[in-house]
């Protein structure tokens, strides 16, 4: 189905992972989309492997989503955009103890602030043609929280009452906002884990695997297409938040 033609997308961490698999998944619908991440030549692959899928038209820019002046450049350089996915993220496997002060910093800038910047500039323009889509991949440990995540789900969890409160103000401009949040999901940033945190991450997974990064694609575009859904956070774990 091609119901994203003429839709324009623009997706962080697009250059692999989660965000890729979104960007493949709505250029298959016609979409047209813009990759952002912070290194060129895996952006640069990433928008040729969306060429052999679809729609050819994709581009990408160079930024770290925490830094707000990059949110600035990225919304001159790129207007127009109809679907907004915040997927760039960072992990966490320390204890708070042993997490450093700058690597707290970071978590919260990107996976937190980073959502915020690119939903403030992006929905401006939304507001204004009255239209818009706003997708952010928080976690499931927002959640369920985790040893070793504490800062990561607390980054998290602040994207519920984020999602909660914007759709209250953007519904009335015809802007939807909502999270996905996926449980463990077969991705380098899993592939990071180690063993043992693995095997109990699959043994607290009542479907008893990670999920893959098309299932979180397959949600994204539910909620890209699903007119009535706004403010929600969307579930997509195998069931390990029922544990
Ligand atoms: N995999 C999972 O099990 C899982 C589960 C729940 C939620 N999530 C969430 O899903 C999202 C995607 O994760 P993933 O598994 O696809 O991770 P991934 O494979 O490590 O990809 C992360 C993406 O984000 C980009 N990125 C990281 N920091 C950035 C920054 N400061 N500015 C711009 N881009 C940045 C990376 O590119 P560069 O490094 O080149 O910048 C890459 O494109 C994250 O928000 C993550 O927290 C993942």
């Amino acid at each position: 189905m091609l119901d994203l033609v003429g839709r324009s997308c623009l997706i962080t961490g697009g250059s692999k992972g989660i965000g890729l698999a979104i960007a493949t998944r709505f250029s298959q619908a016609g979409a047209t989309c813009t990759l952002v991440s912070r290194h060129e030549e895996s952006l640069r692959n990433a928008v040729s492997s969306l060429a052999k899928c679809g729609q050819r038209d994709h581009s990408f820019l160079v930024g770290d989503v925490g830094d707000r002046a990059f949110w600035e450049q990225a919304v001159k350089a790129n207007p127009g955009i109809d679907i907004l996915v915040n997927s760039a993220g960072q992990s966490q496997t320390s204890l708070l103890l042993r997490t450093p002060v700058d690597e707290i910093d970071d978590l919260v800038r990107v996976n937190l602030l980073g959502t915020i910047y690119g939903s403030k500039f992006y929905f401006k323009e939304m507001a204004r043609a009255r239209r818009g889509c706003i997708i952010n991949i928080s976690s499931i440990l927002a959640v369920t929280g985790g040893g070793g995540s504490s800062v990561y789900a607390a980054s998290k969890a602040g994207l519920h009452g984020f999602v909660k409160s914007m759709a209250k103000e953007a519904s009335r401009f015809n802007v939807r906002i909502n999270n996905i949040l996926p449980g463990y999901v077969e991705t380098e940033m899993t592939a990071a884990l180690r063993s043992s945190t693995r095997a109990d991450a699959l043994l607290q997974t009542p479907l008893g695997r990670f999920g893959t990064a098309v299932e979180v694609a397959d949600a994204a575009y539910y909620l890209a297409t699903s007119g009535y859904v706004t403010g929600t956070d969307l579930v997509i774990d195998g069931g390990y938040a029922s544990r």
